[in-house]
């Protein structure tokens, strides 16, 4: 499996809003990079992390609206972060374990790098096994 390094360069900027916008301005974001999250950004500092799970919970379902809320409001602050030091496989594990779709990628200086999605890990994921399997049959037939 590639480190998360190479993932991370491989993608594009990361998309970002702060606390401070508006839950409608973030979901014309979601809806324009065809993203499923946002990390929430204050003056540069990962403050929490936008969802489409904190739009249908906290906005849908409690009868609010979008363009009368902020995104500190509803933004998820606990979050589950992880570094370049770290493997597709405890990625993996850390998203099971914590019911999240998303980890923020940071540096030791709290600084962001990237995001990673399940869908990215699934994707390494499969790649890894069919290159392996590429790899038994060349065998087994030679
Ligand atoms: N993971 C992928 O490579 C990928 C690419 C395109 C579409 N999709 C489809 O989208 C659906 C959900 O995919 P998902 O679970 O990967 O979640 P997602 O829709 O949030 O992520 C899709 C891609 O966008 C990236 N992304 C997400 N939030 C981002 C942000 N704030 N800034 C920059 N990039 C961001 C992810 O890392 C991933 O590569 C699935 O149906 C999947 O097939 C996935």
């Amino acid at each position: 499996m590639r480190p998360l390094k190479q993932l991370i360069e491989e993608k594009p900027a990361t998309v970002t809003v702060t606390p401070d916008d508006t839950v409608f301005a973030a979901l014309t974001l979601l809806a324009q990079f065809d993203i499923g999250a946002l990390l929430v950004l204050d003056q540069g500092r990962l403050v929490g992390l936008f969802s489409e799970r904190d739009y249908a919970r906290k906005i849908i379902l409690k009868g609010k609206a979008s363009r009368d809320t902020l995104v500190r409001e509803i933004m998820s602050e606990k979050l589950s972060c992880v570094t370049l030091s770290q493997t597709v496989q405890e990625c993996m594990a850390l998203m099971t374990e914590r019911h999240v779709r998303h980890l923020p990628v940071i540096n030791d200086k709290d600084e962001v790098l990237g995001i990673l999605s399940i869908g990215d890990l699934v994707k390494e994921t499969i790649s890894d096994q069919k290159f392996t399997i590429e790899q038994l049959v060349h065998y087994i037939q030679n």
